[in-house]
């Protein structure tokens, strides 16, 4: 899915934390260049002006990013790459978005020095994906500059890896393009929308998410300043070989407020239906903005919908609009789960994420939770369904079978659509921990009505 941009221009100066003003975009539209880029034609430069009035980072923020970029980021010439992908050749093809194709490749990388890669003196062959910009995509090189800038500083396991990226102008044209790590399990999307053969289970899903809070937690609340991520969507959330969920395209994050201030002023930029609303509404941007889309995505774990999906009847085609009906009925409820899990999967559990989704969909933003402590909320989620080895091991099998059963006769049971294998051991935990683990109401109060 594509992103938008709602406005071209910039938005009004609103009250004193006004962070984008045209010159200072300016400004770090030739810094950034002079970060990404050492070859970079600068007669093109005021023709992506109009591109630039909303880099969102002031100057100092550029040089903070040059400073601190820890990652080994190549820079790669573009007859490598093109060689690496065999000429882009569309059998190679393994995506598309607003920025162009994605191809995989091999590429030579420096090795470690121990010589079991495969290369010569060390040196190693590394599989890869590799974005080429189109030259009349939708977004641009302010983007490919912010993926290059903040890739270049932020590491975390469940943050996509830039390997390298190319910057050449020549006079065929510009040629932009990011290297990243190959992801070989591609992303959430083509998982949750039926492109691949097996579903997801729903324990897999629970992690998925767990760690995709994770990366948003790191960005918003782990380093000594913040990014608000601003497009986090299941084609952004890709997938290792273990299914370890990482988040790429930075091309549209931006710095969060400066101390002291609530918010930051920026032209409205994500993708429809994920956008959080006082965000669409007011262009004033928070990191409870990504905890927003976060609920979005979460309800695509749950359901196995897009966020907007035009192909369904009308009344069904905004996700979160659909699922609103179902969510306050516990005997509807099961209705909107993913089909593709076949019942395989604890209808509690459903319940809990689907609780802590509508408290990310809360509508003031200031009551939606951090993403921390959204990352506590899914453990104990995951938990629940799968204990912890550490958990007593004191119940034989029969004992276990034998109080499932009589917990079903007590009615706490009923709700048991979708028994599955997970069922026994999510009860057994039930059982064990002696603690109160209602699910609580499902509270649509909250909920913005028909936002976008
Ligand atoms: N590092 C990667 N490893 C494996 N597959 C990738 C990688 N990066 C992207 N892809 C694939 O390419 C597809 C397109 O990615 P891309 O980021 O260009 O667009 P998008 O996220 O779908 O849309 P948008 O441009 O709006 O962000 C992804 O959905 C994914 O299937
Ligand atoms: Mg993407």
């Amino acid at each position: 899915m594509r992103c938008f941009h709602f406005t071209n221009g910039e938005r009004k100066p609103d009250g004193e934390d006004v962070v984008v003003s045209r010159s200072s975009a300016r400004v770090s539209w030739a810094r950034s260049l002079s970060v990404a880029s050492s070859s970079v034609d600068t007669t093109r430069r005021s023709e992506f002006d109009s591109e630039c009035s909303e880099l969102g980072d002031s100057v100092g923020f550029l040089e903070l990013l040059t400073q601190r970029r820890a990652n080994d980021v190549r820079v790669f010439k573009f007859s490598e790459l093109k060689a690496a992908t065999k000429g882009f050749n569309r059998t190679l093809m393994i995506g598309e978005g607003g920025f162009g194709c994605v191809y995989r490749g091999v590429v030579k990388v420096a090795g470690d020095g121990d010589g079991d890669g495969g290369g010569d003196g060390g040196d190693r062959f590394l599989d890869v994906a590799i974005k080429q910009l189109d030259r009349n995509g939708f977004q641009g090189h302010k983007e490919w500059i912010n993926e290059v800038n903040f890739l270049g500083v932020v590491n975390h396991p469940n943050l996509v890896k830039l390997v390298g990226y190319c910057a050449e102008d020549d006079e065929r044209g510009i040629q932009r393009l990011l290297v990243y790590e190959l992801m070989s399990n591609k992303s959430l999307e083509d998982h949750l929308l039926g492109r691949s053969k097996s579903p997801l289970s729903w324990m897999t899903r629970l992690r998925i998410a767990e760690g995709a809070a994770r990366g948003l937690a790191y960005l918003h609340e782990e380093m000594d300043f913040q990014l608000i991520f601003r497009d986090f969507k299941t084609s952004n959330i890709l997938l290792d070989e273990d299914f370890t969920p990482k988040l790429s395209d930075f091309g549209l994050a931006r710095q969060g407020p400066a101390a002291g201030l609530t918010h930051v002023s920026t032209v409205v930029v994500g993708t429809v239906g994920y956008a959080a609303p006082e965000y669409v509404q007011t262009g004033r941007l928070t990191s409870k903005s990504d905890v927003w889309s976060f609920g979005v995505v979460l309800y695509e774990l749950i359901t196995g919908r897009r966020a907007v999906e035009r192909n369904l009847p009308r009344n069904e085609q905004k996700l979160l609009e659909w699922v609103k009906p179902y969510i306050s009925d516990s005997k509807k409820f099961h209705l909107i789960i993913d089909p593709r899990l076949e019942g395989d999967y604890p209808i509690k559990s459903v319940h809990k994420l689907a609780h802590l989704a509508n408290k990310c969909l809360t509508k003031n933003p200031k009551s939606r939770p951090k993403m921390s402590e959204v990352v506590e909320m899914l453990g104990n989620i995951i938990d629940d369904v799968m204990p912890p080895q550490e958990e007593p091991e004191a119940q034989t099998e029969t004992e276990t079978e034998t109080q499932v059963a009589e917990e079903n006769e007590d009615g706490l049971g009923e709700e048991g659509c979708g028994v599955n294998y997970v069922r026994r051991v999510f009860e057994f935990k039930e059982l064990v921990s002696l603690r109160n683990r209602s699910c609580g109401r499902l509270d649509w109060r909250y909920w913005t009505h028909g936002s976008r």
